[in-house]
C-alpha cells in the first residue's frame, strides 16, 4: 500500500512539473513515505531522516508522508527542525501547494481524513514495469486491538468498480499483464453496487490481463461470491495471503480478530476445496499480551494443520493509542519469552515450507519474469501463479515475459527452474 501511495505521490508531483531523481543527492525535495505498523518501522524512518541530512542543501525541502506522519503530526515538526512537511495518507492532493509553501519557509502538517479521497485523477507513476499495484479500498473498519492502521488510514472506503477497471485497462496499455488489488481488508470491498467477487470478475476479464492477485483479505469477508469468483476467473491466481495472526481462539479474542481458530481453519478448507493447487501464506504475531505457553502452542499446531507455504512473522509491538494499551500491564509477555517463541515459530514455518517445496520438485509452472536475480550472472527472478519464486536462466530482455519451466531445485524457500516446451506444461501451469 505504501509503494502504491508513493507511486500516486510521484505521479501527482510529475504532473506538477517535478521530475524524479535516482537518489537523494541534489534533490530539491525529499519525501520519506512511512509506515507506523511496528515501532521498528518508525525507528528506521528516524534513522533515515538523520542520514538524509548530509544530502540536503540549505533550500532542500524534507517532508514526511504516510502513516507515521499521520500518527505523529506536528510532533514530527517539533522533533526534527529540518522537516518542513508532515502529510498523512489522505492529504497527498495538497502536496504541490505544500511544497511551494515550504519553499517560502513555511512548515505544515496536513493530516485531515477525507473519506471521499481516492486520488482518482492522479496518474500513478509506477516503479515496477511488470506488475501494477492497484488500490481498490482505503482505510479499515476493523479494530484489531494491536493495530494502528484504523487510526492512521481512517475508515474503510471502496473505489468505484468502473475506475478500477479503467486503471487496469491503462496498465495493460502500458504493457503490464499482472495486477495486485490492494486494500486493508480487500475482500470486504463494496462500492455500493459491486462486491469483491464482482470486482475480481471485472478486473480478471480486462483484455490483456493474465494475472490478478490481491492483498490482504480478512477471513470473515470470504463470502461464497468471492470464493466462487476466485475459483472461476482463470486470471485470478491460485494463491491467497490470509493473515491468521494467532492459532489460539483466546488470543484471537483479545486481538478482536472476530474469528476463532476453528473459523480460520474452516475458511482455509473452503478456499482449498474451491481452488485446486491453492497456496496459502499468512501473517502471525508472536507475544501478544496475555499469550500463554498453551496459546502459543495452539499457534504452532494451527501452522502445522494448515501447512502454510510461507509466513511473515512479527513480534508484537505496542502502538500508542491502540486498544491493546488498555490491557493490564501484567499481561505483557517478557522479551526473552517472545524471542524464544519467535525462533520456534520461524523454525517450524521454514521447515514446513521446505518440506512442501521439496515435494514440488519436478512439477511444471508458468512463470512471469520479474527482474534480474540478486546473484545477477545471467539469472532472472520469476514468479509462478501460486507465488513461488523461481530463478531461471536468461537475459534482461525477457523481463515481463512468461516462460514454462520445470522446478529443478529448491533452497527450501525459492526454486530453480529449467525452461520446458509450453504444450507439456500441465497439469499445474
Ligand atoms: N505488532 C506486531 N505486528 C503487527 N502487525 C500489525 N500490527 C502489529 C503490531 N502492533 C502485523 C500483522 C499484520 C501485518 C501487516 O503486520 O500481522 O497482518
Ligand atoms: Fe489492522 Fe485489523 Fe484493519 Fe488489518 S483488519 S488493518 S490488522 S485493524
Amino acid at each position: 500500500m505504501n509503494v502504491s501511495d508513493s507511486e500516486l505521490m510521484l505521479g501527482k508531483l510529475t504532473a506538477s512539473g517535478y521530475d524524479a531523481v535516482d537518489g537523494p543527492e541534489g534533490a530539491d525535495v525529499i519525501l520519506v513515505n512511512t509506515c507506523a505498523i511496528r515501532d521498528n518501522a518508525e525507528q528506521r524512518v528516524i534513522g533515515r531522516l538523520g542520514e538524509l541530512r548530509r544530502f540536503m542543501g540549505r533550500d532542500t525541502i524534507l517532508g514526511v508522508t504516510g502513516c507515521m506522519a499521520q500518527r505523529l503530526g506536528p510532533k514530527l515538526l517539533e522533533t526534527d527542525s529540518r522537516v518542513s512537511l508532515v502529510v498523512g495518507p489522505d492529504a497527498y492532493r495538497a502536496l504541490p501547494q505544500l511544497i511551494d509553501g515550504a519553499r517560502n519557509g513555511e512548515r505544515f502538517t496536513a493530516t485531515d481524513f477525507d473519506l471521499e479521497e481516492h486520488y482518482e485523477d492522479f496518474q500513478a507513476r509506477r516503479f515496477d514495469g511488470v506488475k501494477a499495484w492497484i488500490p481498490v479500498q482505503r482505510g479499515c473498519d476493523y479494530r484489531c486491538t494491536y493495530c494502528i492502521v484504523p487510526y492512521t488510514r481512517g475508515s474503510e472506503r471502496s473505489r468505484q468498480l468502473a475506475d478500477v477497471v479503467r486503471e487496469t485497462e491503462e496498465v495493460v496499455a502500458q504493457g503490464l499483464t499482472e495486477v495486485v488489488l490492494l486494500g486493508q481488508t480487500v475482500n470486504s470491498y463494496n462500492d455500493g453496487t459491486s462486491d469483491f467477487g464482482a470486482l475480481l470478475r471485472a478486473v480478471g476479464a480486462v483484455p490483456g490481463i493474465r494475472r490478478v492477485r490481491y492483498t490482504s483479505p480478512h477471513p470473515n469477508d470470504f463470502s461464497d461470491s468471492v470464493i466462487r469468483a476466485m475459483a472461476e476467473v482463470p486470471t485470478v491466481c491460485e494463491h491467497v495471503h490470509l493473515p491468521m495472526q494467532s492459532g489460539s481462539s483466546r488470543t484471537l479474542k483479545r486481538m478482536l480478530r472476530r474469528y476463532s481458530r476453528e473459523d480460520y481453519l474452516a475458511c482455509v478448507d473452503r478456499l482449498r476445496a474451491a481452488i485446486p493447487g491453492l497456496t496459502i501464506t499468512t501473517d502471525i504475531i508472536v507475544g501478544f499480551p496475555g499469550e500463554t505457553d498453551d496459546e502459543f502452542e495452539e499457534t504452532l499446531s494451527a501452522v502445522r494443520e494448515v501447512g502454510f507455504d510461507d509466513a511473515f512473522m512479527f513480534k508484537f509491538s505496542m502502538r500508542d493509542g491502540t486498544p491493546a494499551q488498555r490491557l493490564p500491564a501484567e499481561l505483557t509477555v517478557p522479551d526473552a519469552v517472545v524471542d524464544e517463541r519467535f525462533e520456534r515459530l520461524k523454525d517450524l514455518v521454514r521447515g514446513i515450507a521446505r518440506d512442501k517445496n521439496m515435494r514440488r520438485l519436478g512439477e511444471r509452472r508458468e512463470v512471469l519474469i520479474e527482474k534480474e536475480a540478486r546473484k545477477g550472472d545471467g539469472l532472472l527472478q520469476a514468479r509462478s501463479r501460486d507465488f513461488k519464486t523461481v530463478i531461471v536462466p536468461g537475459d534482461l530482455s525477457m523481463i515481463g515475459t512468461y516462460l514454462h519451466v520445470e522446478l529443478t531445485g529448491t533452497t527450501g524457500s525459492t526454486f530453480t527452474g529449467a525452461p520446458v516446451a509450453e504444450r507439456a506444461a500441465l497439469p499445474m501451469a
